[in-house]
């Protein structure tokens, strides 16, 4: 059976096996990769799924901020399934678990850089018609409301977040 929990400090380097093993080690060269540098991911949203002692799925959230207003948002990623365990529904489980507990923390949009066709079904569109854009993905990009109206008024270019902690501090 499938268990989801958050993340453990030992589950890191099987973690980075699996992003590897489904993105390939050069992953990192990858846009979304630059909103990630240097700031952990969103404390309390990212999961990871185990089959027995085997991790075989993962989903995170950064932190980032759109266009002139600096609009506190998420980028979704990288979600991920062993490559030989896909196809079973864990990739779905992860994004419904991954984005009810964002919408539940009060986050307010999210975007990622992704297969439109897969991520359609979870309520993401296209974000060419809102404005909000990644340098470097033109194309790929899509948007989610995870409040009501979470999109009204958000347009602007997407840049990396600062840490809820140190926003926390600065307060
Ligand atoms: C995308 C991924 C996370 C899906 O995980 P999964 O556990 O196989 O997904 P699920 O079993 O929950 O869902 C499978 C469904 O998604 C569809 N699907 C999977 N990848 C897809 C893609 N790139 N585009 C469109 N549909 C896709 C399958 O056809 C299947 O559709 P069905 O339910 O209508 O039969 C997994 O394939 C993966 O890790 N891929 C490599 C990394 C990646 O591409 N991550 C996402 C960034 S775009």
């Amino acid at each position: 059976m499938i268990s989801f929990q958050p993340p453990q400090p030992d589950d890191a380097a099987a973690i980075e096996d699996l992003l590897d093993r489904a993105f390939g080690p050069r992953r990192v060269r990858k846009t979304a990769y630059r909103y990630r540098a240097g700031l952990p991911p969103v404390h309390d949203l990212s999961l990871v799924a185990h089959d027995g002692d085997e991790l075989v799925g993962t989903i995170a959230f950064w932190p980032v901020r759109i266009g002139e207003a600096a609009i506190p948002a998420l980028l979704l990623g990288p979600l991920a399934v062993a490559p030989e365990r896909r196809g079973h529904g864990i990739g779905v489980a992860l994004m419904r678990r991954g984005i009810d507990a964002a919408a539940r923390a009060g986050h307010r949009l999210a975007v990622l850089v992704g297969d439109r066709d897969y991520y359609a079904r979870f309520g993401f569109e296209p974000a060419g018609p809102t404005g909000i854009y990644m340098p470097g993905e033109p194309r790929r990009l899509m948007v989610r409301a995870l409040a009501p109206n979470g999109l009204e008024g958000v347009t602007g270019r997407i840049r990396p977040g600062r840490s809820v902690r140190r926003r926390l501090r600065a307060a």
